[in-house]
Order: C-alpha cells, then sequence, then structure tokens
C-alpha cells in the first residue's frame, strides 16, 4: 500500500501527540514528535547556558548537538539527546518556559526542519508540531489542524504533568500555553498558522477515540487515493 506524510499541526495541549501517536501505531507508521525536537535544544541550551541571542553560541551549539528517535519496549518512540534519553525532561515546566523563545530562532528552526525532511523522506510518518503542514512538508497527503478550548487545554496539561509528578496549577499552565500560542503565532520564521488545504478538528468535547477514528478516517481515503494516482 501507499504511504504517505500525515501532518498535524495546532496550539499546545489540544491532543496533537496522543492522536499522533495512536494512529501511528494503527497504520504500522513512525510517529515523529517535532515539538520534543525544539524541547531537547531548549534543554541542552539551559543545561550549558547557551545565550540565545548569541548566534555564534547558538550555532556552536547546535554542531554539538545530536537527536535521534528510538522506539522502547512498549512500542513508544522516545527522543535522545546525545545519546542520552530526555523524553522526561524535556516535559518539565522549566523547558515549557523556554521553548517557544528558543523556537523562534533562525537557526534552531533551520536544523530542525532539516532533520525532520530527512526522517520522513520514506514517508510512512505522522509528525505533530506547528509548521508541518506549512513548512515541513507543505505536501503532506493529509493536513490536520488541532484546536481546543483554553480551559480543556490546560486541565489536560495539568494531568500529564501530574503524571510526571510537576504540581502545577491551572492558572500557571493556561498563562504558560497563551504565551507560547502568542510566540508561535506571530514569530518571523514559519509561525502556526492554519494551512489553508488543512481539516481542522475542534478537540474540545471529543474523545481521544473519536479523534483518532476521524484521523484514521481520513488517513484511509488519502492511502487510497495516493495508491490510485500512482497508476494514472
Ligand atoms: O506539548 P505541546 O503541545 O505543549 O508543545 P510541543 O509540541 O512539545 O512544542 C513545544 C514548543 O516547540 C511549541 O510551543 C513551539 O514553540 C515549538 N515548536 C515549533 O516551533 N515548531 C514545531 N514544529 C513544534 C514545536
Amino acid at each position: 500500500m501507499r504511504k504517505i506524510i500525515i501532518a498535524i499541526d495546532g496550539y499546545s495541549a489540544c491532543g496533537k501527540s496522543t492522536t499522533a501517536k495512536e494512529v501511528a501505531r494503527e497504520l504500522g507508521y513512525k510517529y515523529i514528535d517535532s515539538g520534543a525536537m525544539y524541547r531537547a535544544v531548549t534543554l541542552y541550551f539551559l543545561d550549558h547556558l547557551v545565550a540565545f541571542t548569541n548566534p555564534k553560541e547558538v550555532d556552536k551549539a547546535l554542531q554539538n548537538i545530536s537527536l535521534a528517535f528510538r522506539v522502547n519496549a512498549k512500542g513508544v518512540s522516545e527522543i535522545f539527546l546525545n545519546g542520552i534519553n530526555v523524553e522526561q525532561s524535556i516535559r518539565k515546566m522549566r523547558i515549557s518556559e523556554n521553548v517557544s523563545p528558543v523556537s523562534t530562532i533562525k537557526e534552531v528552526r533551520q536544523a530542525m526542519v532539516a532533520l525532520q525532511r530527512k526522517l520522513g523522506k520514506d514517508k510512512g510518518v505522522v509528525m505533530d508540531g506547528r509548521d508541518i503542514g506549512s513548512v515541513v512538508f507543505p505536501d503532506a497527503e493529509l493536513k490536520l489542524f488541532l484546536t481546543a478550548d483554553i480551559l480543556v487545554r490546560a486541565i489536560r496539561r495539568q494531568k500529564e504533568l501530574l503524571e510526571r509528578e510537576d504540581l502545577v496549577d491551572v492558572d500557571t499552565i493556561i498563562q504558560n500555553l497563551q504565551q507560547r500560542d502568542q510566540i508561535d503565532s506571530t514569530r518571523k520564521e514559519s509561525p502556526l498558522v492554519r494551512p489553508a488545504d488543512s481539516v481542522e478538528i475542534n478537540t474540545t468535547h471529543i474523545t481521544i477515540d473519536e479523534q483518532v477514528d476521524e484521523v484514521i478516517r481520513l488517513a484511509l481515503s488519502k492511502i487510497v487515493a495516493a495508491g490510485k494516482r500512482k497508476f494514472t
């Protein structure tokens, strides 16, 4: 069967990664969390006291960063920074508070987009982020744009943080989400936009299962269409 690229973009905590992971599992596709890449770069910058505003320091740091995804024993994709599994540490609030400024840096974006394209070159990939359908894979066969009400997003994020033993109040989370929405949507380099050819899914009142079913339904029709095109 022909493989396609599924690009899932949208605001923080709208259920992109949960949906992307499950869709990838059901289709036997690779799941790439592009946000994890920006978070891992942010972790490196903070731990190595890299001055975000100094292009020379940023360039040097990027040369010393190696990122890879590996699938663990449970079949879950995890990110490794210079050989170390940082899947848990990149989800902490201190990273969330710094990741959007780091993601505005042109050199950081160029390096991440190049890596993302390499990871998706054989298709059969579900990638989620902010600029996947608009910049990374403008020709992706299926583009989705997820939205949800801010309070629902904050409560979902609080639950995720609690599971990682990070207790953060809802107001602080709302503030962080709004701040990141603002930076992500207004930055100069590939801002978060809804691609005109994307399908919008509002996840406020639907369950994860409903979300996944809808995406699988859309994906299967694109896979069939991609297969037919091959023979015309
Ligand atoms: O988990 P959450 O939805 O909160 O965010 P994420 O997907 O982990 O992304 C964290 C941050 O990385 C975003 O707020 C963006 O600033 C940045 N990002 C980006 O600029 N481009 C992407 N393709 C993915 C993430």
